[in-house]
């Protein structure tokens, strides 16, 4: 079949797929406590896809034209036996790039199993090197330490190569974007500073929270000389950059002051199975029901066509307009 493309001629290429609404941080920009506290309702595990379902619509998505399916949450690796998961989209035809988006936190438990179920690279979340600030961005007291024996786990079990995400949310942790590169250099590792970003309602983002992406170009310019690099693939998210003594690179995801929707390939699917074609879409497209409902394969897949060739989403494009007072999904919910 033809690769479908939507109304601004975009191919669907990668697929979020979020496993689970839950997590065990609260960061501040995505959980808030007082939102996700005791009260909070969570999907009810029957409304949540199974493994087999999961891999069901995987599979058709990449009969579709998707190449890469990143793994997400909430956090995934609170699913119970995740690694089951990963070896069943290991095993699916036609799917060359199969990742992971982790707090970290159970990563040293866990890396070895990922890699043996055929998990390739990883990327990690982590906003600063420093517990006060950590602490106060995690919420949930979680040690600094945690996160980096999660990482040297990874690395030891050969996933490659380990992308660490930093959230950059002013006077909070812009301080502490210099002492990560460096670290992250040191070892290898790929650090992604990424603009904070109004996802959800709940959060309370601010423009004057951002940390534009070219301000912490400069402040790490000017410690350790960069140069750009060519991007590994059409629509890559992060814009790279090379250290020009050669010693590795970092990313930066200006989502905000630089959007990237023009060449936005990103189809997401939530755990309870709905559909979404943005990361700012205020509603999604039921397919479990569809699923449960006894749907052929080609029923499904008439219907991903179907609401891909539609798409016209850039929100972030047109964030300024009035689109910013829509409901949202929060980004626990749909996933990085
Ligand atoms: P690679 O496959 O390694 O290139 O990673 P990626 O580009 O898919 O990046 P990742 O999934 O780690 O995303 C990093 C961050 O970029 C996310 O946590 C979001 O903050 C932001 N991001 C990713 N995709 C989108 C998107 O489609 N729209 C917007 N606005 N932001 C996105
Ligand atoms: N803006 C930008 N990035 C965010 N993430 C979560 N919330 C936001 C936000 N408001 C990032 C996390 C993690 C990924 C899952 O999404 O830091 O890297
Ligand atoms: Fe959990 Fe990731 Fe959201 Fe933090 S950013 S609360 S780790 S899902
Ligand atoms: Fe894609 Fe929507 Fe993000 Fe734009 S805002 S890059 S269309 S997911």
């Amino acid at each position: 079949m033809d690769a479908v493309t939507d109304t601004r001629n975009r191919p669907l290429r990668d697929l979020r797929i979020s496993v689970t609404d839950r997590c065990n941080f609260r960061c501040v920009y995505c959980m808030p406590r007082e939102v996700f506290g005791r009260g909070y309702a969570f999907l009810p595990h029957s409304q949540v896809l199974t493994f087999e379902e999961i891999t069901r619509l995987a599979r058709l998505f990449v009969a579709q034209g998707v190449e890469k399916v990143r793994i997400t949450g909430g956090e995934p690796l609170v699913r119970h036996d995740i690694e089951k998961l990963v070896a069943m989209l290991a095993a699916v035809p036609g799917l060359h790039d199969l990742t992971l988006t982790t707090n970290g936190a159970l990563l040293k438990r866990k890396a070895q199993a990922l890699r043996e179920a055929g998990l390739r690279r990883i990327t990690v979340s982590l906003d600063s090197l420093r517990d006060d600030v950590f602490m106060a961005m995690n919420d949930v007291d979680f040690p600094v330490q945690g996160v980096l024996e999660g990482i040297e786990a990874a690395q030891e079990a050969g996933l490659h190569p380990i992308k660490v995400n930093m959230v950059v949310k002013r006077g909070v942790n812009d301080s502490d974007a210099l002492d990560m590169a460096r670290y992250f250099r040191e070892r290898g590792h790929i650090l992604r500073f990424i603009e904070y970003m109004d996802v959800g309602t709940t959060n309370g983002w601010r423009m004057d929270d951002v940390v534009p992406a070219a301000e912490i170009l400069r402040m790490i310019d000017g410690e350790m000389p960069l140069e750009p690099a060519e991007a590994n693939y059409p629509g890559e998210v992060a814009e790279r950059y090379r250290y020009k003594d050669g010693g590795g690179e970092i990313g930066i995801i200006a989502s905000v002051t630089q959007p990237f929707c023009g060449a936005c390939t990103r189809a997401r699917l939530s755990a309870e199975g709905k559909f979404y074609t943005c990361l700012f879409s205020s509603a999604g497209h039921d397919l479990r029901g569809l699923l449960r409902g006894g749907a052929t394969d080609d029923e499904l897949s008439a219907f991903l066509r179907s609401v891909w060739r539609i798409r016209d989403d850039r929100y972030s494009e047109v964030r300024a307009e009035a689109t910013a007072s829509l409901p949202k999904i929060e980004m626990s919910y749909i996933g990085g």
